[in-house]
């Protein structure tokens, strides 16, 4: 059985481009190419969903401007829903301006929420019942907290699973973690949030540690390349990342957090979901681009049978 995800968070455009080496302040970089696209951490992990086979829907908030067409597009296209897509009559559609480093791959984001920091009380009470009807709520940073902070608390009080993905950073309410299912910070995200540098193991199971006496029910490490630590209050494992040759890593996060989601809404334990979204990530940053890199589910089999075999 399938359980049903709500994604609730940012869609951006993306406005890529990739350099021989990232600008210092000052300095005019000539790039060697550009390229647009749907983006923003809330957009990407629904479209991770969706291509990985999810039933997901996405709560967002656009402008009234062109750029709002690419993510109606991307949902035309893609078959999902856009009943709980709401709009800002004055604020324009968040952008994210990225800079890739096409040696190291490593990037630089300037995001610009606009309508994404506009949703209000109002807003959300109109599509709570679609929260309520979840089975996951997924959700990140990217959007203005007072509506994350309320949207977690009305899917907690009706029994829908929260996974909280803490990216971008930002401070949240103490009083928000005993609400949380699954939290999933990347190592710098977990850092600031529990004051632990995720140096190894030992200091990965500290943080979750810390995680667990704050309220949080499991964690969810993501280390980029290395892979993710699991924590559940019984067990905690570390699961490597397939290897592969990444060339754009943005949205790599994302894209563990879309799959990861789905694999648990088929039924999976928390582990093999995390093997899941782990999967994602690496087809993902083998290809340029956010939500244009999310792979197929064919893909996501191919790559986990290639490893068992
Ligand atoms: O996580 C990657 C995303 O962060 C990009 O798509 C960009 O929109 C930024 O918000
Ligand atoms: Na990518």
């Amino acid at each position: 059985m399938k359980e049903k995800i709500t994604v609730f968070g940012s869609f951006a455009v993306d406005l890529m481009a990739r350099t021989p080496h990232l600008p210092v302040p000052g300095e005019t970089v000539k790039g060697s190419m550009f390229k647009m696209g749907p983006g923003g951490k809330g957009f990407n992990q629904c479209v991770a969903a969706k291509k990985a086979g999810a039933n997901v829907t996405m709560i967002t908030k656009l402008g009234r401007d062109t750029f709002a067409n690419v993510a109606l597009d991307t949902m035309t296209a893609l078959d999902i829903p856009k009943d709980h897509i709401m709009f800002s009559e004055d604020v324009s559609t968040a952008t994210a301006l990225i800079m890739v480093d096409e040696t190291t791959s490593q990037n630089e984001i300037v995001v610009t929420l606009g309508a994404c920091e506009t949703i209000s009380k109002e807003d959300i009470e109109k599509v709570k019942n679609e929260i309520i009807e979840s089975d996951y709520l997924l959700v990140q940073l990217e959007v203005n907290i007072d509506a994350v902070e309320n949207v977690v608390k009305i899917a907690h009080e009706n029994g829908v699973k929260v996974i909280l993905n803490t990216a971008p950073a930002r401070p949240i309410d103490e009083a928000l973690f005993s609400m949380i299912d699954i939290i999933t910070p990347n190592e710098v995200e977990a850092e600031i949030l529990t004051g632990v540098h995720i140096s190894d193991e030992t200091k990965a199971q500290e943080a979750c540690n810390i995680f667990f006496e704050k309220g949080v029910k499991n964690v969810v490490i993501t280390l980029g390349s290395r892979g993710v630590f699991v924590a559940t209050p019984d067990e905690s494992k570390f699961i490597p990342a397939f290897k592969v040759n990444a060339i754009d890593t943005t949205g790599a996060g994302d894209a563990f957090n879309g799959g990861f989601c789905t694999a648990l809404a088929e039924g999976k334990s928390i582990w093999e979901a995390a093997k899941f979204g782990n999967a994602l990530a690496a087809l993902s940053v083998t290809r340029l681009g956010t939500t244009t890199s999310m792979p197929t589910r064919e893909e996501i089999d191919v790559l986990i049978k290639e490893i068992v075999d």
